[in-house]
């Protein structure tokens, strides 16, 4: 039986298929007890100390005398735990710790191209961020403590102006929810939603990106800005006198107009263009190679032996012949995909995986492993 077609516990015993046709994009979803017994992946203290870092995001939000307060990360001290009414959101802890980077993968029955990171809020009694929307769909799992989820379909999604932060002017809720460890709540896109912490909470929210069309457009210009070629250079040999120096000419225009129309793209342009943005590290990532690597000779030997696996924060895709990596891209032959694609949906690879790479995939394989994007297993 094809997995879509099972009922998966983390969606509350309906199949995959059965959620994304009726509630992805189109309704809220709450499952109780979707991860029994589900206990924090990482203790406070240590999310604390993750906020304090410079290569991860994290903001501090706070409702100080009816006033919203933000800050930006990283977070060097936090108000006391006793203080009411704050939250911390720390971005991104599946690219810094394992149980969080699996519970990520959970979620992989949405591709990769649209899954975006774990975040976790920590918030005292009271804290929140506030009645909102988000433009992206989210999973939003409890994982400590208890939130109440007020949420509602509306239309009027008009903003408090001068706000740091998204705070909706006429919030209505329509259903109300208490989570509790192991509950989770599906929001699709613009559905509003306040959570407002029952004592102190951890919230994990599993998000998705949906890059929008202005912001795909900018940069495959700017991608293509690489490509153009157009070779001359505007000339003029049949020039007349000017009585009106200052104006364009038609000419110029013209010529002009008929080099830009020559800029042309092909499906290809589009596919690696978006390959290398959906791969491309967000700005906070640094990979870190291993202090002490071994050489390519031994990598080749211990890889073939042991196999390999993508670093945590390495993000991989592929379509026909081409792979994408970390914002890279190249074309493959056929035994080299078969391996590169298994690689990138496994995001692992045997030893015995290895036995038909080409040398110039063993050598991009060092490579990599140099640089941090993948380890030995
Ligand atoms: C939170 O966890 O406090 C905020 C999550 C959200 O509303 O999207
Ligand atoms: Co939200």
């Amino acid at each position: 039986m094809k997995k879509n077609t099972l009922p998966l516990p983390l969606l509350g015993g309906i199949t995959v298929d059965q959620f994304l046709k009726e509630y992805w994009h189109k309704k809220p979803l709450l499952i109780r007890q979707a991860v029994p017994g589900f206990q924090p992946l990482i203790p406070k203290a240590e999310l604390f100390a993750m906020a304090a870092r410079d290569d991860v995001e994290s903001r501090l939000i706070s409702f100080i005398n009816q006033h919203w307060e933000m800050k930006a990360g990283p977070q060097e001290k936090l108000p006391l735990k006793e203080k009411k009414d704050w939250t911390l959101l720390v971005q991104g802890v599946n690219l810094h710790d394992d149980q969080a980077d699996t519970l990520l993968r959970q979620f992989r029955f949405i591709p990769d191209s649209r899954l975006d990171d774990l975040m976790i809020s920590f918030a005292t009694d009271g804290g929140g961020v506030g009645p909102h929307f988000d433009s992206y769909d989210v999973f939003l799992l409890q994982a400590h403590g208890q939130r109440k989820w007020r949420i509602g379909a509306q239309k009027d999604l008009t903003l408090i102006e001068g706000m740091p932060l998204k705070i909706l002017r006429n919030f209505k809720a329509e259903q109300e929810f208490i989570l509790e460890p192991g509950d989770m709540l599906y929001l699709p896109p613009k559905y509003a939603h306040d959570g407002i912490a029952i004592g102190e909470c951890m919230t994990y929210s599993i998000g998705f990106r949906a890059p929008s069309f202005q912001e795909l457009g900018e940069s495959f210009l700017h991608f293509m800005s690489d490509s153009i070629d157009l070779p001359g250079r505007y000339a003029d040999p049949d020039l007349t006198a000017s009585s009106r120096p200052a104006e364009i000419s038609n000419d110029m225009l013209e010529q002009v107009g008929a080099e830009i129309a020559k800029i042309q793209f092909t499906d290809d342009d589009v596919l690696i263009f978006l390959g290398e943005h959906l791969t491309e590290p967000k700005p906070s990532v640094f990979f870190n190679g291993p202090e002490k690597p071994l050489t390519p000779k031994r990598f080749e030997q211990t890889a073939r032996k042991n196999g390999i696996k993508l670093s945590r924060k390495s993000q991989m895709l592929y379509k026909g012949k081409h792979i994408f990596i970390n914002g890279e891209s190249f074309a493959v032959g056929k035994e080299d995909k078969i391996c590169l694609n298994k690689l990138a949906n496994d995001r692992q690879l045997d030893g015995s995986d290895l036995a038909a790479v080409s040398a110039d995939a063993m050598e991009a394989f060092c490579l990599w492993y140099e640089d941090g994007w993948l380890e030995i297993r």
